[in-house]
């Protein structure tokens, strides 16, 4: 810091005069002149060889500054759920630090099932001073990108199948982030919906499924955000790599969006000089480096944005204004975070932190089913058996780049020894062998049936089973980098449960997963709970929820289909539209690289177009087996009639919606209104309804709340290919007011005229 403050310090000495003869500093290192005056100062200062080098990386995590200027470089890091350990300069290895252990929140598709903005705002804040006291200038993440497919590996990144539900999260998450200084980089942008060929797929949309179902919690990120950075993604789109992607970019982010932030490649994910230097791209990251840092064929100087960018530019093949671009948005970048003078110091694994993740992980677990036998109260069972692999495996490693380093982590059998003390007994179940990231071994059939055996027998003597099973963070599971390869739970987890479940009737079913998954024992089972990555303190979250000191109030931010046929982007059965189909004698090695017109890369086709998730088993009436906003609570409310300010709308008008609910039992109790619309009849097909507001809320045994909304035009459109525009048409609409996209206790239809 010292070395770069030096030369600035120095600048400072020798500056201008100012009034009375004292110094004046040069106008961009004045910490209380605008930002766009500091940013057009700093810039016409620059040689052109330190605008290049701004737009680059220098190492795995950071990119450089201007030392000779006393501009710090952009330190990042992953995000999106905690703040990754120290990687080495200048390798994917551990630094090996021992001052980086950090807490460890519930994972992205964890806050979406709370359901509660609140909830996210309160993630960015404690997010964002881990950030800040680990000195990082950019938090790679949130993650927005929709759920199309069970299958997808990074679903558990992201926040759900729903763009409303997204994007009202996101929001907040990154103003509270943001508030320290530290930049949230919004990914993937856009259309990265599976992890399979995740760096060369071509992703083939119509525009109106872009707009409706991928692009808006981007939108919102960007405009009611106001976010400062985006991360482009792997795939393609119109046969152009995401990350220097001319319509994505300079039409959409840039043109239509008027976003003034740095887009930041994902890493790896620039292939081309000229589409970085035209299309929009501000920061290359990742791109492989054979562990030189400068001056080799393959260092950070041989980037596609660093020495052939400059070439370019020398020779006039390519614009100045290109660099001049690019270079003002990522000191208007630097001038937010790292040379913010205001920006809070941040801490780390506080107190409020390990509160903060527990608040959410209690409000994110989803009780999918419950004939009465949860709660357990803690006097009620004598003998108490806890079966399963994530009831003591550390979910915080693994997964790829979301991996983390806690300093304190409560798994379930932990938590649950804490409150049901020596009633509690253990055994594994089942086990996932010992997977290597990309690689699975097959674990010997006699280590699967002996261990189920042991859980079997201990069943059998139980007065009650809990099982915490799922997916975990190895590959093929929900992991970074590839796919899951089949919608059944792995290592033979239907088959334990099918055999606990005939042992012992008392059993109940934990899941913990970034992901739907089939249940073929469903209707054998009392009791299930849907639970996320919840981090640090993810077990003290399920066992307050299993023993009732805690209500659940998490509802699916994604469908659970019956089967993976039952599923939109696999309806068809067509591997066109999932995983895409690869050209025939294409070595998938060299695709990457291969020009755009030589279609040398698979192409992944969205046929479901605008019909996804609930709006395909609601269009399609094809019943999931639990909806999308389905949730159950140890408690019930009834909606009482909406109050609705007209019956009809016009444009430029609002209707305002109040919903009075009431808790009907005996324990407080947290619901998730959900308020969707519905055009009656349309020109072009339009799913049923579409979540359009929900809100959460409090509501004390025995009493009532209102639920308050305002709808407006905004929210009766749909996007338009033939005139490119949002359309709303004259006709009826349905207000469909309910506690799951399924379970609507309350219609109103209203007249919209033009
Ligand atoms: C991932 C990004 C991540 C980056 C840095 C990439 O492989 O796709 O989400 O931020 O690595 O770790």
């Amino acid at each position: 810091m010292k070395r770069l403050l030096l030369p600035a310090l120095l600048l400072f000495a020798l500056g201008p005069t100012g009034a009375r003869g004292q110094q004046t500093a040069p106008l961009y290192l004045q910490q209380d002149a605008p930002i766009e005056e500091r940013v057009e100062d700093a810039l016409q200062r620059l040689t052109l060889e330190e605008k290049v080098a701004l737009c680059h990386a220098q190492s795995k995590f950071s990119s450089p500054g201007v030392a000779r200027l006393g501009i710090p470089e952009l330190k990042m890091s992953d995000g999106p759920h905690g703040v990754r350990a120290e990687i080495e300069w200048n390798s994917w290895r551990h630094a090996g630090w021992t001052n980086d252990s950090i807490t460890a929140f519930p994972a992205l598709t964890a806050l979406a099932a709370t359901w509660n903005p609140r909830m996210a705002a309160l993630y960015g804040r404690a997010i964002g001073e881990e950030a800040r006291y680990r000195g990082k200038d950019v938090l790679l993440g949130p993650g927005v990108n929709i759920y199309r497919t069970p299958l997808n590996g990074r679903n558990f990144e992201y926040m759900g199948e729903d763009p409303c539900l997204a994007g009202a999260m996101a929001v907040p998450y990154i103003r509270a982030l943001q508030k320290n200084g530290v930049a949230a980089c919004v990914k993937h942008f856009a259309l990265n919906n599976q992890e399979q060929w995740r760096t060369s797929v071509d992703v083939v949309v119509s525009e109106r499924a872009l707009r409706e179902l991928y692009l808006p919690a981007f939108h919102r990120a960007v405009v009611d955000g106001g976010v400062w950075s985006i991360m482009g993604s792997y795939n393609r789109y119109l046969g152009q790599h995401c990350c220097h992607n001319s319509a994505l970019l300079n039409d959409i982010l840039r043109g239509e969006w008027g976003f003034d932030g740095c887009v930041i490649s994902d890493w790896g994910g620039t292939h081309d000089t000229r589409e970085a230097a035209l299309n929009g791209l501000d920061i290359e990251m990742g791109t492989h480096t054979d562990g030189l840092t400068t001056e080799s064929r393959s260092g950070y100087d041989a980037y596609y944005l660093a020495q052939p960018y400059l070439e370019l530019l020398r020779s006039g093949e390519l614009p100045l204004e290109t660099v001049d671009e690019k270079a003002r948005r990522i000191l208007r970048l630097i001038f937010r975070t790292a040379m913010n003078p205001r920006r809070p110091w941040g801490s780390l694994c506080s107190e409020e932190h390990y509160a903060a993740a527990k608040a959410i992980g209690d409000e994110s677990i989803v009780l999918l089913r419950n004939n009465g036998i949860l709660p357990l109260e803690t006097d009620r069972y004598e003998r108490i058996l806890v079966v399963g692999d994530n009831a003591t495996r550390r979910l915080t490693d693994g997964g790829g780049s979301s991996e983390l380093k806690t300093k304190r982590t409560i798994s379930p059998l932990e938590a649950l020894k804490t409150l049901y003390g020596d009633k509690i007994r253990y055994a594994q179940g089942y086990t996932c062998g010992n997977p290597l990231y990309g690689k699975v071994e097959e674990v010997p059939a006699a280590t699967m049936d002996s261990l189920r055996s042991e859980a079997v027998a201990l069943a059998r003597t139980a007065d009650v089973v809990i099982y915490v099973g799922g997916l975990n963070k190895n590959a093929y599971q929900d992991c970074e980098s590839t796919d899951r390869r089949s919608y059944d739970l792995p290592f033979g987890q239907n088959e334990l449960i099918e055999a606990l479940a005939e042992a012992n009737p008392n059993l109940v079913v934990v899941n913990i997963t970034g992901n739907a998954y089939a249940m073929p024992w469903v209707d054998r089972v009392p009791a299930i709970l849907h639970a996320s990555y919840l981090g640090s303190m993810g077990g003290l979250s399920i066992a307050d929820v299993l023993s009732g000191r805690v209500n659940p109030s998490g509802k699916l931010p994604y469908s659970i289909p019956v089967r993976l046929s039952d599923c939109a982007a696999h309806a068809s059965g067509d591997a066109s539209n999932y995983p895409g189909i690869k050209p025939e004698g294409i070595s998938m090695k060299k695709a990457p690289d291969a020009p755009a017109d030589s279609r040398a890369y698979p192409q992944v086709t969205y046929a479901e177009d605008i019909l996804v998730g609930y709006r395909w088993h609601d269009t399609r009436r094809i019943p999931a087996l639990f909806p999308f906003g389905h949730g159950l609570s140890y408690t019930t409310f009834s909606y009482g009639r909406p109050e609705v300010s007209a019956a009809k709308m016009g444009p430029g008008e609002r209707l305002e919606i109040r919903v009075p609910v009431t808790n009907e039992g005996s324990r407080d109790g947290m619901e998730v209104v959900q308020l969707y619309v519905g055009d009656d009849k349309c020109s072009v097909l339009r799913p049923l309804k579409e979540l359009k507001h929900f809100r959460k809320l409090f509501i004390e045994a025995g009493g009532s709340a209102e639920a308050e909304f305002t709808l407006t035009e905004d929210d009766l459109k749909f996007f338009d290919e033939q005139s490119h525009g949002w359309v709303a048409e004259e006709g009826t609409f349905t207000l469909y007011i309910g506690s799951s996209s399924t379970d609507i206790r309350q219609k109103v239809k209203f007249r919209y005229t033009d």
